[in-house]
């Protein structure tokens, strides 16, 4: 076979939260393939203790992650020798769990003699989408909805991104979790939101939509807020149980449901059409939810914009998301990330060019 000086095939490790994850991504003839993917979920573990306990994470990434490198090649058939760069998620998340992906990430890259690309996790949920099979044009708008972050993204060019909007309290995820939580559901909650509002009636209860208020009057147009919403399920949970012996959980997931959708749909389509782009993304552990997909979907085809969402097995956290920011980034002209790189609990998107500085702030 020909050498195709363009092809880029990464291995990519990802460990921010509860998910130890390893992918390989190529990119060839123009288009990102997954060659492997591999989750190795820890929920069930932390599912005991009522949330994500950090110590336990990295404990779990330590013993997860030789025994997935070694998989994932075997499954994809690419020699170690074969891969371009190696790459891991450095920012943000938790710190102990970063840093197990990224020190096998390095130690890896220098046994090997490859570059290494630190990546930050925001970026590789945006990086989610150019896995389909249609990848887009920027310039455009992301909505990036996930359990730690809900934010409006404007991406002029690869790797340059402006905040417009983003949650003053919970991310919609967490705000699925929660209401899952008082529903008597475990987490995630999403999913079993999701499951329950099948059958539902999304009109059965109204529901405040958390406007942002700004110190000189108005509303941020494109900020978000849930804790609002939260404490409404509360008080209709505690009126429903005091006067009847049975919650109406489908008609209660239904109309959270429906309410955190129209929220997330007016206010993507809002900020895209403001901005005067055609193009919408919607990425993130909440983009995999099939009626905020639907009311996107619809509400982008009235207003003649050209939505993407992020593949539905690629919305909630996975390497192979981190590997196709890592092709990205090399596209876009970098070619490693300092040796010295560390990790961080906390680094705002618009800051993921610090990665790869040859002096980084961490
Ligand atoms: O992106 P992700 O895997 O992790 C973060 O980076 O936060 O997102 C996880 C979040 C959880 O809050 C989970 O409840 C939510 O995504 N989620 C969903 C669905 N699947 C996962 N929310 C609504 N509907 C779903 N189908
Ligand atoms: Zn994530």
């Amino acid at each position: 076979m020909k050498y195709n000086p363009k092809a880029q095939t990464i291995l990519a490790l990802e460990t921010s939260c509860d998910e130890s994850a390893v992918a390989l991504v190529c990119f060839e003839q123009g288009s990102f393939h997954v060659k492997a993917n591999l989750v190795a979920s820890q929920i069930d573990e932390h599912a005991k203790w009522g949330g994500v306990v950090p110590e336990i994470a990295s404990r779990r990434h330590l013993e997860s992650l030789p025994l997935l490198v070694e998989q994932a090649l075997v499954q994809s058939g690419i020699l170690i020798e074969e891969i371009d760069a190696i790459a891991s998620t450095v920012a943000p998340g938790l710190a102990g769990a970063l840093l197990v992906g990224s020190v096998t990430g390095r130690t890896l890259a220098a046994l090997h003699q490859k570059p290494f690309l630190g990546i930050h996790h925001l970026e590789g949920h945006l990086a989610s989408v150019f896995l389909s099979k249609e990848p887009p044009k920027p310039p455009y708008i992301v909505l990036l909805v996930s359990g730690g972050h809900t934010e409006l993204i404007q991406v002029s060019k690869n790797c340059e991104f402006k905040r417009l909007g983003r949650s003053h309290d919970d991310a919609a995820g967490e705000a699925f979790d929660k209401v899952a939580r008082l529903l008597g559901f475990s987490y995630p909650g999403g999913p079993a939101i999701e499951n329950l509002a099948i059958t539902g009636n999304p009109m059965a209860f109204l529901l405040p939509k958390g406007k942002v208020s700004r110190p000189e009057g108005g509303f941020y147009p494109y900020d978000f807020s849930f804790s609002g919403l939260k404490t409404a399920m509360l008080r209709q949970v505690q009126a429903l149980k005091s006067s009847s012996s049975k919650l109406p959980l489908e008609d209660l997931a239904a109309s959270f449901e429906n309410i955190v959708a129209e929220v997330l749909v007016e206010r993507s389509i809002r900020c895209t059409l403001d901005q005067e782009l055609r193009t919408l993304l919607m990425v993130g552990g909440v983009a995999a939810n099939k009626r905020l997909r639907q009311r996107m979907s619809e509400t982008s085809l009235l207003n003649g914009i050209h939505l993407y969402m992020a593949p539905k097995s690629f919305c909630t956290d996975n390497a192979a998301m981190i590997g196709a920011a890592a092709i990205l980034r090399l596209q876009s002209g970098v070619t490693q990330s300092s040796i010295n790189l560390g990790v961080s609990p906390r680094c705002p998107l618009d800051q993921a060019n610090c990665l790869y500085e040859p002096n980084p702030p961490f």
